[in-house]
């Protein structure tokens, strides 16, 4: 039998949205050891907020978060708010004693996200962040692919996040849906936000990077704020692009922006490696490209794999062989893994400890880009 567990989900947004989804699903699908239960959703407007918890089923709300992390029917606290308040409540939380799951980028910088790694570590509470594209079936097995060795040394990691939607420069900067756009909101522009995915994903498949030489430019230099109804400077990197060094010697470019007219959320990623080399597309996210040098000679050459087989991972809870999944499984299967965690006494990855290693990175390559010079990164030490 499932025990309950009691969810309390701060943010009602893009993301608290995907994470409800989860929470509804994740029993439907995958025979984890609790049953998530939404006990309590928290925002800010009252109305919205009630009828959050009416869509998606939670028992009761709230507009304080600081009242959600003092109830004791709750176990949970999920943050799904912009990035300026993930700190606060995380720390509130564990000293609350509250399991956390906190939305990406951990914290507005390293320093911030160290507090929060030595808060919840002290308070011993599990912990996760989500780094979702990890639970892509396809990049989940690119892991497993080069874990296994198929790929042998690696020379070459290439990540790009496009998008397009800022180039308006009638858009404004702040406020509910444009925080993004502030950086005393969002810590850094597309460098926090989208970068941080490819950190996330390229740390974990191909180990810690040593040393980032980063550019970034901010092409609309003045925004209205939606706040003060002002035309202010614009204070995040609307574009980001690094060069780096990976600990096993391999060559890496990085590149991020909002300003690539015709891509809505292009996030690619390809190594090379000496046997092998894989590409992965997130708008084509149920299949992995392949090649490897060991193929016959005559039928050599780029396989598509569908990753809808009961073998890949995640695959069997899913439908038939065939029949893809998306965007919002990865959600659930990242609430899956933590439940299954928590079950076994387990940390369930990327932990605090571990996203707060792409906060380092986060912070050399923005360094790096207003110093015009090369930083080295600075690892993290294991708990
Ligand atoms: N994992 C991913 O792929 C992914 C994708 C998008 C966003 N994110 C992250 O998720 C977080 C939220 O992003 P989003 O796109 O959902 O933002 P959003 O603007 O859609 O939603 C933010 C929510 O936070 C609420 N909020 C703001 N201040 C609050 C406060 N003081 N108390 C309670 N609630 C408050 C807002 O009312 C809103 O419901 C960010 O950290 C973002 O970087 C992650």
């Amino acid at each position: 039998m499932a025990k309950p567990l009691n969810i309390a989900l701060i943010g009602t947004g893009f993301m608290g949205r995907t994470h409800s989804n989860a929470y509804r699903k994740v029993r439907n699908f995958f025979n984890v050891p609790y049953d998530p239960v939404l006990k309590v959703v928290c925002a800010r407007d009252a109305a919205k907020t009630k009828a959050f918890a009416d869509t998606w089923g939670y028992e009761s709300t709230e507009s304080d978060w600081r009242k959600v992390i003092e109830r004791k029917d709750v176990d949970v606290i999920d943050i799904c708010t912009p990035n300026n308040l993930h700190a606060e409540i995380a720390i509130a939380a564990a000293e609350a004693g509250k399991m956390i799951l906190c939305e990406k980028p951990l914290s507005m910088d390293g320093p911030q996200g160290l507090k929060m790694v030595e808060a919840v570590e002290k308070a011993g509470v599990p912990n996760m962040v989500w780094y979702n594209y990890r639970r892509v079936p396809a990049v989940t097995l690119a892991k497993k692919l080069i874990a296994e060795g198929k790929l042998g040394r690696i020379f070459h990691y290439r990540a790009k996040f496009l998008q397009d939607w800022t180039i308006n420069p009638e858009l404004p900067q702040g406020g509910n849906g444009l925080w993004r756009l502030d950086a005393s909101v969002s810590g850094s522009g597309v460098t926090g936000d989208l970068l941080a995915h490819c950190i996330d994903t390229a740390i974990w498949l191909n180990g810690d990077m040593d040393e980032v030489c980063a550019m970034t430019e901010t092409f609309v230099k003045e925004r209205k704020h939606t706040e003060t109804g002002q035309v202010q400077k614009v204070s995040i990197d609307d574009a980001s692009a690094f060069l780096a060094r990976f600990d096993n010697g391999s060559l890496a470019t990085f590149e991020s922006t909002r300003y690539a007219r015709g891509h809505k959320a292009l996030y690619t990623f390809e190594i090379n490696g000496e046997h092998a080399s894989i590409f992965w597309d997130l708008h084509d996210l149920h299949r992995l490209q392949y090649f490897d040098y060991r193929d016959a000679s005559e039928t050599r050459g780029w396989k598509s794999i569908h990753i809808t087989d009961g073998d890949h991972p995640y695959m069997s809870h899913w439908w038939v062989p065939g029949l893809q999944i998306g965007y919002e499984h990865t959600f659930v299967h990242q609430v899956a893994d933590f439940l299954e965690a928590v079950g076994k006494g387990e940390k369930a990855q990327p932990d605090f400890r571990e996203a707060y290693r792409t906060q380092l990175i986060l912070d050399a390559v923005l360094k790096s880009a207003a110093d015009h010079n090369w930083q080295k990164v600075e690892h993290v030490k294991p708990a």
